[in-house]
């Protein structure tokens, strides 16, 4: 302890050697893809990647990452976690045969989230926060969009994204917050679904951009949810705020969401499971980046994945997500999302690393800080239980991480 006083009082810079990587697999941003390589070395100064080669020089401190296969830590772009309670028992429902649209139109769904959020103190909700955060970072995600939506009035909305922030400020994982106040209509709303727009438009809006507390803006576009134009308003009243556009589209069905979001500029159209050729064409042409989310489709039992091949072919970035949520999907695990990308949508594994690292981060606009092991980049990497990330897909129901290192410091050492 005396030493790092003493260290930080005449601003010596503490380096760190990462050595004995099997291989270092990576996007890099030179070559445009990612790359696979041996014998590499990482020096890390503070929270910070200063060089990646091969034979470098001593430093400080080494760490030995045991012949083990080394990657940036996830970045997860969408997720869900500020709840009381998963649904259980709709789980129990599906695996009984009814759908997750049947159980929504029932009462069930997002819906029947909301008034134990509204009941729970902040708190209580930072408490459940916080321990799913421990899980993610545990699981090597290191930075992780998360969205409010389950409050879904004003003082509700801000209060989730306020346990965000409170989580955010005793916690290493990065949060990046997403306003999603049009996440579904309020039971006080239904027969006014205008109405609710309208207060997200003029009350919510206007309260989260006044205490700054989020950056993203994410409307759930769907059939029986908000409409195109319903979104159309949402979104450009937050972009007029300051809040950057992202979309829930085409999840179900094919509603022009994925158009929508080509239209405002998103930084991400996420799902598109049901997404039309038209949509597929509107976001190539206008660079939107598709997150998909395989956790969820598998999860609902459905074998409807989204079309990656289409989504690729057209040139569209992509990227994945565990879209963590109380309702359709309860995966924080961004490896076992790999597993399902390669297994069922045929993704090649490196492009999987690429999808959940670097073009994670480009959703985010973070992908000049995070998303990939190279210079001046944040010290942000997991060191593995396995030498090569061929064997990442099949080892799914062990978590095949090692450590941890979020900002330089290396976490859950045994
Ligand atoms: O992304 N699609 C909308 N929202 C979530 C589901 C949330 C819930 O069921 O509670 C999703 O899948
Ligand atoms: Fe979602």
């Amino acid at each position: 302890m005396l030493i790092y006083q003493c260290l930080n009082k005449y601003n010596i810079v503490e380096s760190t050697k990462l050595k004995n990587i099997s291989n270092l697999v990576s996007f890099d941003t030179v070559e445009n893809k990612v790359v696979s390589k041996s014998n590499i070395e990482i020096i890390i100064e503070n929270n910070l990647i200063v060089e990646v080669g091969i034979k470098l020089a001593s430093a400080d401190k080494i760490i030995d990452c045991g012949n083990k296969l080394v990657t940036p830590g996830f970045v997860d772009p969408h997720t869900h976690p500020v709840f009381v309670n998963s649904r259980d028992e709709e789980f129990s429902r599906r695996l009984a045969g009814e759908s997750y649209e049947s159980i929504a139109s029932d009462g069930g769904g997002i819906i029947s989230s909301i008034q134990s959020v509204r009941d729970a103190t902040e708190s209580d909700l930072i408490s459940r926060v916080k321990e799913r955060m421990d899980s993610f970072l545990k699981l090597g995600t290191t930075t992780i969009e998360a969205k409010s939506g389950y409050g879904l009035d004003t003082e509700n909305e801000l209060k989730s994204l306020s346990v965000l922030k409170k989580v955010q400020d005793n916690h290493l994982i990065d949060i990046v917050p997403t306003f999603m106040g049009a996440h579904t209509f309020p039971e006080e709303f239904k027969n006014d679904s205008d109405g609710y727009v309208q207060l997200i438009c003029d009350q919510m809006i206007p309260a989260v951009a006044k205490q700054n507390i989020a950056l993203f803006n994410d409307v759930f576009c769907e059939e029986g949810y908000f409409s195109t134009e319903q979104a159309r308003r949402i979104l450009e009243t937050g972009k007029k705020y300051g809040l950057r556009p992202r979309l829930h589209a085409d999840e179900f069905l094919s509603s022009g969401a994925a158009e929508l979001a080509a239209e405002v500029k998103a930084f991400s159209a996420d799902h598109l499971m049901a997404v039309s050729e038209n949509g597929i064409k509107k976001m190539a042409e206008n660079n939107i980046i598709a997150i998909l989310l395989p956790g969820t489709t598998f999860s609902l039992g459905k074998t409807s994945f989204a079309p990656y091949n289409s989504l690729r072919s057209a040139g569209i970035d992509i990227a994945i997500a565990t879209d963590f949520n109380p309702g359709s999907c309860f995966i924080k695990s961004m490896p076992f999302i790999i597993s399902l990308c390669c297994i069922y949508l045929k993704m090649p594994i490196y492009e999987a690393i690429k999808a959940s690292t670097y073009t994670a981060a480009k959703s985010l606009g973070l992908e000049n800080e995070i998303g990939s092991i190279e210079k001046e980049k944040k010290a942000d990497l997991i060191i593995w239980n396995i030498k090569d990330a061929s064997q990442i897909p099949s080892h799914f129901l062990d978590n095949p991480i090692s450590k941890v290192m979020k900002n330089g410091e290396l976490l859950f050492t045994a």
